[in-house]
C-alpha cells in the first residue's frame, strides 16, 4: 500500500520537508517562493498536479463527501497508528515517522510551557492525512492550501501551474473576491481540499477555537505566513490567525536529533488524549 502510487512524492513526509527547507530559519523572506532545480522533480510535479485539479467544485464536493463524518469511527490513537501504516510502510528507515513528527511538535509545545489543549493541538495537527486511507491522492491530502473560488494569491508557491485549472477560465472566479465578499470571514470561504480542512471537521466539536484554526490553516502558508487575504478575514479572523502563526514554528521546526521515547511519553499522551475526546470519534 502507501502512498506511492497515487502521486509523485515518495512519501507524503516529502511535501512536509519541502515547506521546512523553504521556511528555514536561515532563508531570507525574498527566498521563501524561489524554486529552483534544488527542488526535487517530484515535488514540482506534485504542486503541478496540485494547483491544476484543486478547484472550487472539487473542494465543495470533498466537502460534502467527508463533512457527514460516515467514513469510520475510531479513536485518536488507532487513527495515529493506521497514519503511520499507510504513509511509511513502503520505507523501512522512516518508521514511526508520522508518530515522531506529531510527538516533537507537541513535545515542543509543552516544552514552552503552552497549556494541554495546544500540547493536543500539536499531537493530533496531521492526522487528517488518513485520507489517504480512502484512496485519496496526494494532491487531496498536502500541499499547501488556498482558497478556491477567488484568484489566487501570486505569493502561492509555483503560481504559474494555476493556469492549467480550469477555474483560471471562468472569469467569475477571477476577481479579486470571486464567490465572496469583502471581509465576509474565512467561514464562508472554501479552501484546497486536504488533510488540514478535514481534520477540522472531524475534530471541532471537541476543541476550542484556537486549536480548529490552528489545525484548519496550518498550510495555508499565503496566509499566515506571507500575511496575504486577509481581505477576506473579518476582526476576529485576524485574532485567530495569530494562534495559527504562533502554531507554525513548532510544526516547521521541532524536528529533533533526539527522538522522543513514545513509550515513556504514551501515559501523558493517554490522559491528555481522554481529557478532549471520547474512546472512538466519527472520522
Ligand atoms: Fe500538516
Ligand atoms: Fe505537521
Amino acid at each position: 500500500m502507501g502512498t506511492q502510487t497515487n502521486g509523485p512524492l515518495e512519501s507524503l513526509d516529502q511535501w512536509d520537508d519541502d515547506v521546512r527547507a523553504r521556511y528555514r530559519a536561515d532563508r531570507k523572506k525574498e527566498e521563501f517562493r524561489v524554486y529552483d532545480d534544488t527542488t526535487p522533480q517530484v515535488v514540482r510535479d506534485f504542486y503541478k498536479q496540485n494547483h491544476a485539479l484543486q478547484t472550487l467544485e472539487f473542494a465543495r464536493a470533498k466537502r460534502a463527501e467527508y463533512e457527514p463524518l460516515q467514513k469510520a469511527e475510531m479513536g485518536i490513537w488507532e487513527a495515529m497508528e493506521r497514519l503511520n501504516e499507510l504513509v511509511d510502510d513502503s520505507d523501512p528507515d522512516t518508521d514511526l515517522s508520522q508518530i515522531q513528527h506529531n510527538l516533537q511538535t507537541a513535545e515542543a509545545i509543552r516544552a514552552d510551557g503552552h497549556p494541554r489543549w495546544f500540547v493536543l493541538t500539536g499531537f493530533i495537527h496531521d492526522l487528517g492525512k488518513v485520507l489517504t486511507m480512502w484512496g485519496e491522492p496526494q494532491w487531496a491530502v498536502v500541499g499547501d492550501t488556498f482558497p478556491v473560488g477567488c484568484r489566487w494569491s501570486d505569493k502561492i508557491v509555483y503560481p504559474q501551474y494555476f493556469d492549467a485549472n480550469p477555474d483560471s477560465q471562468n472569469p467569475e472566479l477571477m476577481t479579486r473576491y470571486g464567490v465572496y465578499d469583502e471581509q465576509c470571514g474565512l467561514d464562508n470561504v472554501n479552501l484546497s481540499w486536504g488533510h488540514d480542512e478535514y481534520l477540522y471537521h472531524v475534530t471541532k466539536k471537541y476543541l476550542p477555537e484556537e486549536a480548529q484554526c490552528m489545525i484548519r490553516y496550518h498550510s495555508w502558508y499565503s496566509a499566515h505566513r506571507e500575511l496575504d487575504y486577509q481581505f477576506l478575514m473579518s476582526d476576529h479572523d485576524m485574532q485567530m490567525m495569530d494562534w495559527v502563526r504562533k502554531f507554525n514554528p513548532y510544526d516547521l521546526y521541532s524536528k529533533s536529533a533526539v527522538k522522543p521515547d513514545f513509550d515513556t511519553l504514551k501515559p501523558y499522551y493517554d490522559d491528555l488524549i481522554s481529557e478532549f475526546f471520547p474512546k472512538t470519534i466519527k472520522w
